[in-house]
């Protein structure tokens, strides 16, 4: 998609959506890499961005409860990204730099989520306090020959 598209179609590129669910999680991913898609990612990177943003909701529903999601493009000067904000109110991390490892988990998981995730996206920012919630914002960036 060019940027001026973009630009002139900011509004349908912003979605808020509850994560409460194993469902929402099957819908947001495939919403996720839609707008992927028609931001004019290849096929690859769709795989990748859908799986890195179904891993970090997984993450609300497993270890928080409930959440949500914003799924938007960001147009920074010459630059065009997808970014998701997904952020629940849970019991946030105790340990940030171990949760981050790879491997490292405290539920039944293989503890890959979000050292997957980073590894993926090319902004990965995670904002947590105990008691309070987790919110992590990331986005992946399009090389500038595929729009
Ligand atoms: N939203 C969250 N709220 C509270 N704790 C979280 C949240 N997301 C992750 N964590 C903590 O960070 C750890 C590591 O997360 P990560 O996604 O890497 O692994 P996992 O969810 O345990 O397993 P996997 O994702 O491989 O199934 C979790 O085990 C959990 O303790
Ligand atoms: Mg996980």
């Amino acid at each position: 998609m060019s940027k001026e598209i973009l630009e002139n179609n900011l509004d349908s590129f912003n979605e808020r959506l509850p994560i409460l669910n194993d469902r929402d999680i099957v819908n947001i991913r495939s919403k996720g890499r839609k707008f992927a898609s028609d931001l004019g990612f290849r096929n690859q990177d769709q795989t990748l961005i859908a799986t890195a943003l179904s891993e970090i909701c997984r993450n609300v529903i497993e270890h928080a409860g409930k959440g949500e999601v914003i799924i938007k493009s960001v147009i920074i000067g010459k630059k065009i990204g997808i970014s998701f904000i997904v952020k629940d109110n849970g019991p946030g991390i105790k340990n940030l730099d171990r949760a981050l490892q790879f491997g490292y988990t405290t539920g039944r998981g293989m503890g890959v989520g979000l050292s997957g995730t980073k590894r993926i996206m090319d902004e990965f920012e995670l904002e947590t306090k105990q008691g309070v919630g987790t919110t992590v914002t990331m986005t992946k960036w399009l090389n500038e020959f595929e729009y």
